[in-house]
């Protein structure tokens, strides 16, 4: 009998060193035996890897924006999630629903009730009326020292290009997602050492018993 499926996302401002954490917990997770999809957003399948291209480089009005992160995520639930969940795998998401409601809602302060009515339709699927992570693991970080994590890694996207007041547009989103339901979160302080924030990620999975 397969094992029951585990969802899990992953969120912070850009510079809050998530995403190398993505991979480590995969190792974990198959290290104990468990399967293991990894996966993102904006993307994960063909067609919503092509709206991610569009949604980080075009400019566009919120609205269209939204849009696009939503059509992609229904996409991306239906042909990769939601399989993957019922053959009761462990999925890491990088970035989820979370993110829409961060960046779209609080950073660039589109109205928040139309991406609660958004989400309500996109994350109703046959196996669950409102699909949600299991746990979302919320990297926190002062948004002028993600800042300077990111000068000159790499050539930033539309949202890295960003001044550091629309980061903290964005944490108050994730805050806001927080205390709505606080019980779907643990709150990673991503300003330590990176084996610090590990152990951390570690205790998190380990307290609700889905890591020896
Ligand atoms: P990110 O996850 O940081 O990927 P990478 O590390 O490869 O750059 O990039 C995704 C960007 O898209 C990030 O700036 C946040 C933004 N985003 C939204 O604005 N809304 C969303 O719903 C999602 C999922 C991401």
């Amino acid at each position: 009998m397969n094992a029951q499926g585990l969802f899990i996302s992953f969120e912070g401002i850009d510079g809050a060193g998530k995403s190398s954490h993505v991979q480590a917990l995969a190792d974990a997770f198959r290290a104990q035996g468990r399967a293991v999809t990894i996966t993102r957003e904006p993307g994960g399948t063909p067609l919503a890897e092509k709206l991610r291209v569009l949604a980080l480089n075009e400019a566009m009005d919120p609205l269209t924006e939204a849009l696009l992160m939503f059509a992609a995520r229904r996409d991306h639930l239906l042909q990769v999630i939601e399989p993957a969940l019922a053959r009761g795998e462990a999925v890491l998401c990088d970035r989820f629903t979370d993110a829409t409601f961060a960046y779209q809602g609080g950073g660039r302060g589109f109205d928040w009730k139309v991406l609660e009515q958004l989400e309500s339709w996109v994350q109703k699927t046959p196996a669950q009326p409102l699909r949600e992570p299991d746990l979302t693991l919320l990297f926190e970080l002062h948004p002028s020292i993600a800042a300077s994590r990111l000068v000159g890694a790499r050539v930033p996207d539309k949202f890295e290009s960003q001044p550091v007041e629309f980061f903290t547009r964005v944490a108050a989103g994730y805050a806001l997602r927080v205390k709505q339901d606080p019980a779907r979160f643990a709150r990673i302080d991503a300003d330590q050492p990176r084996e610090a924030v590990w152990n951390d990620v570690l205790a998190a999975l380990r307290s609700r018993g889905w890591l020896q």
